[in-house]
Parts: C-alpha cells; structure tokens; sequence
C-alpha cells in the first residue's frame, strides 16, 4: 500500500456504519432486472456486494481509483469483476443499466461534467443512484476544518477543504435534471451508536480526517492535530446515560431515471 492510499482494514472496522446507506439507497433504485451495473468507489466490495445480494444474476463491475481497496475487493471477493478506474478521468468502453456510487462522489471535483460521465456511460433506460456525506453540515466536519485553519496547522492543511467537492440538493437537481426524466432526492441523518468518544475519532480516521493528517510531517504531529479533533468531539457529542455516544452523520442520496 503506497502512503497515502485507503486503509481498507482501517475502512471495514466500521462496516456496518458504512454499509447502512447502501442498503437504503438499494432498496429506493426501481429496476427489476438490470443487465449490467457499476459500483464506482467500490472500496474493498463492501457496497458492491449490496448489489449483489438484490441482482445476482446481472454483470457487476466494481471500479475504484486505490490499488489498496482493489487489491482488497479481489482478494476478499475473487470471483467478482474489479478495475483500477478514475471516475473524473478514465473512460470505459461499455453502457450500463445502473451506475451506483455510495460515498465516492465527495472525493471527485466538478460534479456537473461527473454528472455528464455518469449519464454517457447509462443505457437509454439507465438508473443512477448516489449517496454522499455532507461532511461539513456535520459538527465534526466543522471541528476539523476549523483546527486545520488555526494558525499553527494553516501552513500544512491549507486547500484540504477544497479535495472535498460536496453540492446542495437543488444544485444535484439542476444539474441531472439535464440528463434524466425522473429525479428523487432525499438527506438522511444516521445516529450511530458508538462505543466512545474515540470511536468517532477512529471512524473519520480513514475518511474524512485522512487528507489533513496526510499533509502532517510526522507521527508527533498528527497526534496533536488529532487530539484537538478529539477534543472537539468531547464537546459535540456527549456521552449517552449509558456511556455510549451518538454519532449523528448527515447523507443526501439521489436516484435518477433517463
Ligand atoms: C468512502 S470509500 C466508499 C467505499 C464503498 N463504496 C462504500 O460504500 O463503503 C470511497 C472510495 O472512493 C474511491 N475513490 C475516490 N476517488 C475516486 C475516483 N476519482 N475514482 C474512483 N474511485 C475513487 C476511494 O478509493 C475509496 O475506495
């Protein structure tokens, strides 16, 4: 795994977290029998073995940019298609009944030529659905955006705010509504039940904590940078009677017919 690639290990401690909004956005896609689908961002297949489960007749391609995740999806799933694939830059020769994306797009700037790609690679009759985090609604997106612009982390963590692209609701409309027919968006506020305080932590480790602690120059450094998030998160989520903490986590989900 080169340096700053996913930890997909890392990633699936939370799987069932993360593979909650996969499920919900499965279950809202209306098509019986897709022939060909794409999962892009497929991770290590967790989303992708999702799709399975409802379409395992139909040619599933798992698709993602990070050697790592790859290299995980096939050693875990070895009978299923997987492909190294640049959603914002490489081409596929191939139409597809449904391209699926859960928690991907976030990662990928200009979302109106994303919108673009993903519809050129539909059939006719092809479905897209979607789901991305909005990060910075969240207390803790806020919280680490913040403590990246003191004036002790800016030099380091300046720009990170910008890797994440993540539009409005009405922008998602406009936008598909260039290229589809029917359009249904929707935000979901997950509760999580965490163990503690640093499991919040734990979680946003491998996503969305992990550009700011890649622009960090060493081990020393990156604790500090965490344990000010960690302190934030004291304050923001509280611990429940019980001791266990909710972790509200905010997604908009779109589903999109030609
Ligand atoms: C948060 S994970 C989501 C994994 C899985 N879909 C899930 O539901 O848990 C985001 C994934 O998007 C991938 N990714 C980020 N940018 C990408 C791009 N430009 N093209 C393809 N995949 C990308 C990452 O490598 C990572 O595996």
């Amino acid at each position: 795994m080169s340096k700053n690639d996913w930890n997909p290990d890392l990633y699936l401690k939370f799987d069932n977290e993360r593979i909650q909004p996969s499920i919900d956005l499965v279950a809202r896609i209306d098509y019986n029998n897709p022939t060909k689908i794409i999962d892009i961002g497929c991770g290590p297949g967790n989303s992708t073995q999702i799709l399975y489960n409802r379409w395992h007749e139909s040619e599933i391609i798992g698709a993602d940019n990070s050697p790592a995740m790859i290299k995980k999806a096939t050693d875990d799933y070895p009978n299923q298609k997987w492909i190294l694939f640049d959603a914002g830059v490489d081409n596929i020769n191939d139409k597809f009944d449904l391209v699926f994306s859960n928690a991907t797009i976030q990662w990928i700037p200009n979302h109106d030529k994303l919108l673009q790609r993903f519809a050129d690679l539909l059939n006719d009759s092809g479905v897209l659905a979607v789901q991305l985090p909005l990060f910075f609604d969240m207390p803790l997106g806020k919280a680490i955006s913040e403590i990246g612009r003191q004036s002790n982390w800016i030099a380091a963590t300046q720009g990170v705010d910008n890797l994440f692209t993540i539009n409005t609701a009405a922008y998602y409309y406009d936008h598909l509504a260039k290229y589809f027919s029917k359009i249904d968006i929707w935000t979901t506020d997950y509760h999580h039940v965490m163990e503690s305080q640093s499991s919040i932590l734990e979680m946003i480790r491998s996503t969305g904590l992990k550009p700011y602690l890649e622009r960090l120059a060493d081990d020393n450094k990156k604790q500090q940078f965490e344990s000010l998030v960690l302190d934030k998160i004291k304050q923001d989520y509280p611990l429940q009677n019980n001791g266990k903490v909710l972790f509200s986590f905010k997604r908009l989900f779109f589903v999109a017919k030609k």
